[in-house]
C-alpha cells in the first residue's frame, strides 16, 4: 500500500519510521517532509497547509491512505478534503480538529460535561476581561483562543502582567486573529503528564503516558520551546492515576464528542496536570504531540499501520495495542540561540553505529550533506529496561550526534528519576 505522511518535523520522522516497519506499507511519502527523512520516505515538496495540492499529489499518486500529523492541517480540514476523494485518513475531521483549534470550544466542552478543568472565563471584549482581572485570583493563566504555535499562553504572576497580557493578545493582536477571543483560567499546580490516546469515537486506548521538558535551560529555566526532550513512562502516572482518568476525562471527552455530532478519530492528546484534588485537564490536541511521540512510538510494540487503519475503521477495540515494559528518553539537540535567535546550516554528524534512533526536525540535504536547518534540529531517542538507562543511554548517543553550535539540556528526565519509585 502507498501511504502519505502529512508534516515535517520529529513527531511525523517517528511516525515514518514506525510505519516503515509494516510490511503491508510498500510505499512512504513525506510532504514535505525535510531531508533527515530522505532515508526513509520519499519527500514531496507541497506544504503541509496545501490542502489543494495534497489532495492533487493524492489523487495522482493512488495514496491508499493518508496520515494527516500537524494541527494546522487538521484544524483546516486536511481530512475531510481527502476523504471526499476517497482517501482514507488517520486523523480527525475539521468538526473534531477544534478540540484543539479553539480553548473556548473546548474549555465549554469541558465545563458542559463535567470534565475536570481550571475553572474559567472566555472573554471577546477587552474591557470586560479587564475588569475581571481587578479581582481575579493571582497567579492567573490567560490564553489566546486558536492556534498560537503553542505560545499563546501566558501565566501571569502579577495583575499587572495579566492585563499586559490581554492587551497583548486583543489589542495588539500578537498572536492574529487567535487573540480575538481569549480564555482567562485558574492557575493550577501539579506534575504535568502527557497522555496520547488511540480513539475511533467509541473505543478509547491510552498510550504509554509521557514527560515532556518545554523550557529551553537545565532545571526548567529560560524560555519556553516547542520541547527540549522527554521521557516514558511518567512515573507520576499510576495505575490508580491512569483508572481515575479514564473514568473522569478519557471517556467522557470521547462521549462529549459524539453527543456533540464532532466524533474524534485519530490521536487524541491529553495535557493533564495532576493537582491535589485530582487530574484536570491543561488542553487538548488532536494529534500526536511533538516531541512525545518520539518516546511513545518507540515503546510500541503492535503494528503501527494495523492500529491507525482500526482506528479509521471502527476496529479498535477488537485491536491490540501494546507497548514494552521498557523507558524510553528522548534528547532533542537544538540550534544555540532557540528559541530566539540562530544560525543554520550546519553539517550533522550521525555515527553508523548508534545505539539509539534519531528523529530529524529541521535539517536540509545539501549536496549529499545533512544540514541543520531549524531551531530543533534533531531527537536522540534509547529506549532501555528502566528509565535511569534509557536516559544514560540517551545521552551517551546524543553525545555522539555532532553539529556546530549544537545545545541540549543536560537534566532530560532527571525530575521523573527522583519521582520515580
Ligand atoms: P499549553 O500551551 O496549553 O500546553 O500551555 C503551556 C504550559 O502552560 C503548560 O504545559 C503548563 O505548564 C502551563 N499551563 C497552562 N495552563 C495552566 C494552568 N491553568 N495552570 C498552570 N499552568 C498552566
Ligand atoms: N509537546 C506538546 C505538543 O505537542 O503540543
Amino acid at each position: 500500500m502507498k501511504v502519505m505522511v502529512i508534516g515535517s518535523g520529529g513527531r511525523e520522522h517517528t511516525i515514518i519510521k514506525s510505519l516503515k516497519k509494516s510490511p503491508e506499507i510498500t510505499k512512504l511519502y513525506a510532504l514535505p517532509g525535510n531531508g533527515g527523512m530522505a532515508a526513509d520516505a520519499e519527500c514531496v515538496a507541497i506544504g503541509a497547509k496545501d490542502l489543494e495540492s495534497v489532495v492533487r499529489f493524492a489523487q495522482e499518486n493512488q495514496i491508499d491512505y493518508a496520515v494527516v500529523a500537524p494541527d494546522d492541517p487538521l484544524v483546516l480540514g486536511m481530512v475531510d478534503a481527502l476523504e471526499a476523494v476517497g482517501v482514507p485518513c488517520f486523523g480527525p475531521r475539521k468538526n473534531a480538529a477544534i478540540i484543539e483549534g479553539s480553548k473556548v470550544f473546548s474549555k465549554n466542552l469541558m465545563k458542559k460535561y463535567g470534565i475536570p478543568t481550571a475553572a474559567y472565563e472566555t472573554f471577546d471584549d477587552m474591557a470586560a476581561a479587564l475588569a475581571y482581572l481587578d479581582t481575579a485570583a493571582i497567579p492567573t493563566v490567560v490564553k489566546a483562543d486558536g492556534l498560537a504555535l503553542g505560545k499563546g499562553v501566558i501565566i501571569a504572576e502579577t495583575r499587572e502582567n495579566a492585563k499586559a497580557a490581554v492587551k497583548s493578545m486583543m489589542e495588539d493582536k500578537q498572536f492574529g486573529e487567535s487573540g480575538s477571543h481569549i480564555v482567562i483560567e485558574e492557575f493550577l499546580t501539579g506534575p504535568e503528564v502527557s497522555v496520547l490516546a488511540f480513539t475511533d469515537g467509541s473505543c478509547v486506548k491510552p498510550m504509554v503516558s509521557s514527560m515532556d521538558h518545554k523550557r529551553a535551560l537545565d532545571n526548567d529555566k529560560g524560555l519556553n520551546t516547542g520541547g527540549m526532550g522527554t521521557i516514558a513512562p511518567n512515573p507520576y502516572y499510576t495505575k490508580e492515576i491512569a483508572d481515575i482518568c479514564m473514568e473522569t476525562i478519557f471517556l467522557p471527552t470521547i462521549q462529549a464528542m459524539n453527543a456533540e455530532g464532532r466524533t474524534f478519530k485519530g490521536c487524541l492528546y491529553f495535557g493533564l496536570m495532576l493537582t491535589p484534588n485530582g487530574p484536570k485537564v491543561i488542553e487538548y490536541n488532536c494529534r500526536f504531540g511533538d516531541p512525545e511521540t518520539q518516546v511513545v512510538l518507540p515503546l510500541l510494540e503492535s503494528d503501527l499501520f494495523t492500529v491507525m487503519r482500526a482506528v479509521t475503521e471502527g476496529r479498535l477495540a477488537e485491536t491490540e495495542v501494546k507497548f514494552s515494559d521498557g523507558s524510553a528518553c528522548c534528547i532533542v539537540k537544538a540550534s544555540h540561540g532557540y528559541p530566539q535567535k540562530y544560525e543554520t546550516g550546519f553539517e550533522i554528524t550521525i555515527p553508523q553505529d548508534l545505539d539509539a534512533q534519531v528523529f530529524v526536525a529541521g535539517a536540509k540535504l545539501a549536496d549529499g550533506k545533512l544540514l541543520s536547518s531549524g531551531g530543533r534540529v534533531l531527537g536522540v531517542t534509547a529506549t532501555a529496561p528502566t528509565l535511569a538507562q534509557a536516559i544514560e543511554k540517551a545521552y551517551a548517543n546524543a553525545d555522539r550526534v555532532t553539529f556546530a553550535n549544537a545545545f541540549c539540556r543536560r537534566d532530560i528526565g532527571q525530575r521523573a528519576l527522583a519521582a520515580g519509585k
